[in-house]
């Protein structure tokens, strides 16, 4: 296909999606699923336990514990290639685990349900790259996001009732883009796209969010906004943030898990490990 064809179908699309945002069609909203209920009352809301995996032979997750408390801030670290990426795959239903246990909450198993179902229960991921709609505005993405990809014809035909109104402004706060809530999410910057996914992210209100990398490529200014951003949504979510920035991790960490060939290696406090040994000979030290 032509460069130039492509863009034709793109327009095409965008225009598509501009007369079906038109609000004089009226139809029944439809609201996303509400989450199944998480019953978090011995205070884990991620409880991994015996979680491994092997490709071709080779252990990528290997007997791995992680509990993550309801309304925690975790910070995964560890050298590439030590499982981080596996562990959100394996969490999301991406991957299945050969062994363990994974559960959200203690009364859902996470091996039992499909990806749609895990991400329906609460669980949010953001992969490194944004990917927003960018011929669309930030508002819209929003709009969007609200009900869900599956839902996306329903929501460019009904109208946004109040409520509704008030959460996209809610959220928009909280990611810093009010100012740019009618501009084409295209014509943001690197950091303010990832701001806007985490945002949409936010829209189906989660009860974990996994950000994998969120600040590769970002300005300081901008990962200093991005720190204060996942400091602000602990406490009314769960959030494990992997990140390689050492920097970063030790401007919002309270609880840093160190990951090495797919175990925990350390956990504890930044000052804690970054004073364990072990942490520096395969880690830190580098
Ligand atoms: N689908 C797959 N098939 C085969 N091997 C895989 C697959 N996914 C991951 N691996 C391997 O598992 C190991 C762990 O990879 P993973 O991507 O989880 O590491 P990571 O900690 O996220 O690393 P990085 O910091 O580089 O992102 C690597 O050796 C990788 O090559
Ligand atoms: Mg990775």
């Amino acid at each position: 296909m032509m460069v130039g064809e492509g863009l034709e179908q793109i327009q095409r699309s965008v225009q598509g999606m501009r007369e079906l945002l038109r609000r004089d069609q009226v139809f029944d909203f439809v609201q996303p699923e509400l989450h199944p209920a998480v019953d978090t009352r011995n205070n884990i809301l991620l409880y991994m336990e015996g979680v491994s995996v092997s490709f071709d032979g080779f252990k990528a997750i290997n007997d791995l514990n992680l509990y993550i408390e309801p309304g925690e801030l975790r910070c995964i670290i560890g050298p590439n290639g030590a499982g981080k990426t596996t562990m959100m795959d394996i969490i999301t239903g991406k991957t299945r685990p050969d062994e363990g246990q994974v559960w959200l909450g203690s009364s859902l198993n996470l091996l039992k349900m499909d990806e749609a179902a895990i991400a329906n229960a609460g669980i949010g991921r953001k992969f490194q790259k944004p990917s927003v709609f960018e011929a669309l505005t930030v508002w819209e993405n929003l709009e969007l996001a609200m009900a869900g990809i599956r839902n996306t014809v329903a929501v460019f035909r009904a109208r946004l009732s109040a409520v509704q109104t008030d959460e996209i402004k809610r959220i928009l706060s909280i990611i810093g883009l009010e100012k740019e809530r009618n501009g084409l999410a295209g014509k943001l910057s690197h950091g303010q796209k990832q701001w806007l996914e985490i945002g949409m992210l936010l829209m189906q209100k989660p009860q974990l969010l996994l950000v994998d990398e969120p600040v590769a490529g970002m300005t300081h200014q901008e990962m200093d906004r991005t720190a204060e951003l996942l400091l602000s949504l602990a406490g009314e979510q769960s959030v494990v943030v992997v990140e390689h920035d050492m920097e970063f991790i030790r401007s919002i960490a309270s609880t840093v898990t160190v990951l090495h060939q797919g175990q925990v290696l350390a956990e504890g406090t930044m000052a804690a490990v970054q004073s364990n040994d072990t942490v520096r000979e395969v880690y830190l030290g580098e």
